[in-house]
């Protein structure tokens, strides 16, 4: 893929946090960009301005009927596979059932792009495909390299096993038919048009929602590589561009944070003074996930370019001026485990 310009590229699950940012991405280089959205966390609102001048086209339906699948893709050059049941840390820890589906969703997806002949497809994996055992101790300084996923697997909840099975999908596709394609590991991203079930939005919600104990879940010490979204797409296009053979990679920085860091840093941003409450009983996920990004660079010389401080006070200024407060306190609590 040398140029954008022009090339049919299907986004699943483009109407979401990060499917929309790609959406935008894609619009900038010229391609033609279809977008199908169920609509079930994303928000026709991240896509509104391409619909209301016509630059892109926008399906609502469910890519888990094999119709719609193959309706979606037969005429695609380019496909980015978003769609997911997915949500932050309270939902993946809740509804293993519904990330199951991810499992059928993913399958008739991959199974259509090989029944049409698409030229790429780029999946959005997870950090979440890393074996548990290896996470555990905040104290230690581990890099997750790429390598790391193998036997004995032990992916996070359903959600992270869903995503192992359709990088094994993918790499089967391509060593059996040569049907070409990327996997995108993403580490916690965060950024403008992030909900609130995502840990960074999630306590700068609590910030503008001026609480006072001010919860955090687990016990602060959990640490992780926070990603500006406008890095992982970048990432992601890369990854159609010079990906070909299945390869998983590493998208994510190198920052190792720890959850109480980022707590303080938001509380002095905003000018909120509150006492911390952990809460070591709510959902945590593992105490120890940070990537190592080399292969990202050496494969595709992609290096995030945002670092979290910065990150982090722009995400901030954002949530600040376009949030209600009456509107962030109905649904601040549900969100927590919900999409
Ligand atoms: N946000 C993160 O930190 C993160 C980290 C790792 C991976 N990912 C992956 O990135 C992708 C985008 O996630 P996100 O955080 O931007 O938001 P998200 O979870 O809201 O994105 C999923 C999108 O897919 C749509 N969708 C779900 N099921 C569908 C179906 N059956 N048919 C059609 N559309 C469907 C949703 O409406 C939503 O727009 C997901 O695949 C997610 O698993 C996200």
């Amino acid at each position: 893929m040398n140029s954008w310009q022009n090339v049919k590229v299907l986004v699943t699950g483009g109407a979401s946090f990060i499917g929309s940012h790609l959406v935008d991405a894609l619009v900038e280089k010229g391609a033609h960009v279809s977008v199908v959205d169920d609509l079930s966390s994303g928000k026709i609102e991240n896509i509104k301005e391409h619909l209301d001048a016509k630059r892109i086209v926008f399906t609502k339906a469910d890519l888990r009927d094999s119709d719609v699948a193959r309706d979606s893709i037969k005429d695609m050059t380019v496909v980015f596979h978003l769609a997911a049941d997915h949500g932050g840390r309270g939902y993946v820890d809740r509804h293993q059932a519904a990330c199951a589906t991810n499992l059928l969703l993913d399958g008739l997806v991959f199974k259509a792009c090989h029944e049409f002949g698409v030229e790429k497809v780029v999946y959005a994996s997870s950090g979440c495909v890393y074996p548990n055992y290896l996470q555990t101790d905040p104290k230690e300084v581990v890099y997750l390299t790429e390598d790391k996923v193998k036997s004995p697997y032990d992916a996070d909840n359903m959600y992270g096993w869903a995503k192992l099975m359709a990088e094994l999908t993918l790499k089967a596709y391509h060593d059996e038919y040569g049907m070409q394609s990327a996997s995108c590991r993403y580490f916690t991203v965060y950024g403008e048009r992030g909900v609130e079930n995502h840990a960074v939005i999630a306590m700068i919600a609590r910030a503008f929602l001026k609480q006072d104990p001010f919860v955090v879940w687990g016990t602060g010490e959990q640490v992780r590589n926070w990603t500006y979204v406008g890095d992982i797409v970048r990432g992601t296009i890369a990854a159609a561009e010079h990906i070909h053979d299945g390869t998983a990679i590493n998208l994510g920085t190198m920052e190792r944070i720890r959850v109480i860091d980022a707590v303080k840093e938001i509380l002095r941003y905003t000018g909120h003074e509150a006492k911390i409450e952990l809460h070591p009983e709510m959902p945590t996920g593992p105490y120890n996930r940070v990537a190592d990004n080399s292969l990202a660079k050496k494969l595709m010389n992609w290096e995030p370019q945002v670092k979290f401080i910065d990150g982090l006070h722009r995400t901030i200024d954002w949530y600040f001026s376009t949030k209600d407060r009456e509107h962030t306190r109905e649904i601040f609590e549900h969100m927590l485990t919900e999409r």
